[in-house]
């Protein structure tokens, strides 16, 4: 790994051993995209990769008519000054000029990876992982500055990007654009791929052939959005989950958000990422400076579980922290589907108890144990214990819970306000809304106001004391409504374009301070299930809530569609009630478990409901996910049949070593005289003998031809007719 720079060419060489990422000093000062993607040689000079032609129509600067930005690759392309591709930033400056040049001053090169204050990042555990370049640009005029912050590590072939604003001049400057990152490629042949979706159904991974004009995702809800995630694919036509060439973009952010493809005239490809520019602008006076969320970009040949793989293991083992990140998870026992808000704390230690005589290592309390919370139109915002329904108040309940031999974890969902609540009637003003207008309500609940100080001060104060009163071992952070009316009263009027953007920033805060705190807390992060499923909220908590549909079926489909850019151990994944309570699907406790033990696992349901026989299934389970947990959750994930394009979904996971793996198939609907189809395993070692069930095969054999899988419903328990699974050990 190295970055190297040519001082003649004026090129920056960022590479390691598997890609390489070139930049230049353009001839007006400004960087341009040279390469990106597979390593290449070093050379000193790459500028032929500079398009200097004349062409008529464009135009360019007065004493270079050959220059011109519109039809070379930019590296952080600026708006009015010959591009008219979408800009990568915009500045207001105090006369109404939206102009800016900015122009290369200096760089630094150096190990690791500096911490970007206040913002979720990668990061290096010893400097030699990693070689960082900050590329200054300046706009002379106004003084601005900008600085290009690129981390290449040494392991992956990934480049990590960031921007800051520094204001040196001496008047203000608004910024009305600030991308994370702009990528100009060299042609626009490319398959995008975005993982959209909605509540209960996230993260369907959706495909468009990209040609001239813009193709875009984004969210304008106040999170990042279970309607179109912040991870978005570029393919080529013919790569699939095992060859081709592919990038990922993953904005490690949790807010509004932008990602965009546009394919010009000129047949390139931009591609942007960043904060989304709507309803966002930010002042930046003299001395002041602001910084954009990371970008990730990761590249690959290999196809798109390659592609997977480098996410899964860098944000395993360089985003999430803390002493979770690689460990694996406590199987729990969380309440919400077996009693909603309807509990006390005998029929709590009920379910607890049962779930101890099953083997469970944690049990969740969710929503409804605080404030006057019998349904969710009060008592969010009062995070005060209910006596009625808990008369030993958290810590009695902790306690009880611990005395079992389980830990004890807690639901909270800090950002948000219902009307009535004791908080909302001490401080009207503290929720996110516009004097004199009427304001959306969701759920029932509005959003406080994050960005005002003394908010984040009472929420920590409350979390903070009942996470230590109550011994708590695990936290669920919910967040249950998208932001509208998005106004911060009392706040100048120049400051409300920046109070999306501070929301998340005190979210981050809240969350920083309470797990340096607690740092043996294991934090789950939830927004209605998957809606805040980003790689910022990783970084304060390994673990999300996949989705709040529990459904085998629904959930095959979702944990495929996530496990595109997000690693196992961070996806949220239960057994619950059959029939299911979301879409009415009965489905063997089998299945359900099958599904839910290639994610965190656990149970979501009263285990006193099943007859003896699921129980002790139950039992076989718990088990055989402690066994089992370190392969499932941290062991090379591949997707093997994708449920959005059959009857069957099958995926494997095999361990670093290649000795052991776990592979399952799950046949959604029963066929009758089905054809004879065959499993191909992958990420075997060829030559090694695999046990499964007794008998023995090559790794090739089983790469090459496969298992018979239209024999699944001969196997098993609950294996006849629809919904039926499968799972082998190879040994
Ligand atoms: C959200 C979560 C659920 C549950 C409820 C409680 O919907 O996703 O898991 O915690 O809130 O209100």
């Amino acid at each position: 790994m190295s970055i190297i720079f040519h001082e003649k060419t004026k090129q920056f060489h960022l590479n390691n051993d598997y890609i390489s990422y070139i930049i230049g000093v353009l001839p007006d000062g400004s960087l341009g995209q040279l390469y990106s993607g597979e390593r290449i040689h070093d050379k000193e000079d790459y500028s032929y990769l500079i398009n200097l032609e004349y062409r008529s129509m464009m135009v360019g600067l007065h004493d270079n008519e050959v220059f011109t930005q519109e039809i070379n690759r930019m590296e952080y392309p600026s708006f009015g000054t010959g591009d008219y591709r979408a800009p990568a930033f915009m500045l207001m400056h105090e006369n109404g000029s939206h102009v800016s040049r900015f122009e290369y001053v200096s760089h630094r090169i150096f190990p690791g990876k500096p911490a970007l204050p206040g913002l979720p990042a990668l990061y290096t555990e010893d400097d030699s992982e990693a070689e960082s370049l900050e590329i200054c640009l300046k706009d002379h005029l106004t003084g601005m500055g900008q600085y290009h912050l690129y981390t290449v590590f040494k392991d992956y072939p990934v480049i990590a990007r960031s921007v800051r604003f520094v204001n040196g001049g001496s008047e203000r400057v608004k910024i009305t654009r600030a991308m994370s990152m702009a990528l100009d490629l060299p042609d626009s042949d490319y398959v995008w791929m975005q993982f959209s979706g909605a509540w209960t159904r996230e993260k369907r991974p959706i495909e468009r052939l990209l040609t001239e004009g813009t193709v875009s995702i984004g969210s304008l809800r106040g999170h990042s959005s279970a309607n179109h995630n912040p991870f978005v694919i570029l393919k080529r036509r013919n790569t699939d989950e095992f060859k081709g060439e592919a990038l990922g973009i993953s904005l490690v952010y949790s807010g509004n958000f932008l990602m965009s493809a546009e394919g010009d005239t000129y047949g390139t490809l931009r591609f942007i990422a960043g904060i989304h520019p709507e309803c966002f602008s930010w002042n930046l006076s003299p001395g002041d400076e602001f910084r954009t969320p990371e970008a990730v970009i990761a590249w690959t040949n290999e196809g798109l579980n390659d592609l997977s793989h480098t996410f899964h293991s860098l944000y395993r083992k360089r985003l999430c922290r803390g002493i979770w990140k690689e460990k694996p998870r406590p199987i729990l026992l969380n309440n919400w589907e077996a009693t909603y808000m309807g509990f006390n704390e005998e029929s709590i230690l009920k379910i607890a108890s049962k779930g101890r005589d099953a083997g469970i290592e944690l049990f969740v309390l969710d929503d409804g144990w605080f404030g006057k919370r019998d349904d969710d139109r009060s008592g969010l915002g009062d995070w005060y214990v209910n006596k009625d329904k808990l008369p030993g108040g958290i810590g009695g309940l902790s306690e009880k819970i611990h005395a079992m031999g389980m830990k004890f974890g807690l639901w909270f969902e800090p950002e948000m306000i219902n009307e009535d609540s004791d908080l909302y009637r001490a401080h009207p003003d503290w929720v996110l809304s516009v004097p004199g207008r009427s304001r959306s309500v969701g759920r029932h609940q509005m959003v406080l106001d994050l960005s005002k100080n003394e908010v984040l001060e009472y929420l920590y104060e409350r979390m903070h004391n009942i996470i230590d009163e109550g011994k708590i071992d695990y936290v669920k952070w919910d967040m249950n409504r998208t932001i509208s009316e998005c106004y911060s009263i009392g706040a100048e009027a120049e400051e409300q374009g920046t109070i999306y953007h501070k929301n998340v920033l005190n979210v981050y805060k809240l969350y920083e301070k309470l797990i340096s705190d607690f740092p043996e807390i294991l934090f789950e992060s939830c927004a209605s299930g998957g809606s805040r499923f980003d790689a910022g909220m990783l970084y304060y908590a390994p673990q999300t809530w996949g989705s709040d549909d529990t459904d085998a079926v629904e959930r095959m489909k979702i944990q495929y569609g996530t496990s595109y850019g997000y690693p196992i151990s961070s996806i949220g994944a239960h057994v619950s009630e059959s029939p299911n309570q979301q879409t009415g699907r009965a489905c063997s406790i089998e299945t359900r478990a099958a599904v839910a033990c290639f994610g965190t696992f656990g149970y979501e349901m009263d285990l006193n409901r099943l007859s003896d026989e699921e129980f002790e299934t139950v039992k076989k389970q718990v088990i055989f996910m402690k066994e089992h947990r370190e392969l499932l959750q941290g062991g090379r994930f591949y997707r093997l049949l994708s449920p959005y394009e059959g009857n069957y979904c099958a995926w494997m996971v095999v361990s670093e070593d290649r000795k052991r793996a776990i592979a399952a198939c799950y046949r959604i609907l029963a066929e009758v005289n089905p054809g004879h189809k065959r499993l191909k395993f992958t990420g075997l070692d060829p030559d090694k003998t695999y046990r499964i069930e007794g008998n023995e095969y090559f790794g090739d054999e089983l790469m090459k031809i496969g298992l018979e899988i239209a024999d699944i419903p001969k196997e098993g328990k609950g294996a006849e007719g629809d919904f039926v699974s499968r799972l082998w050990i190879l040994e």
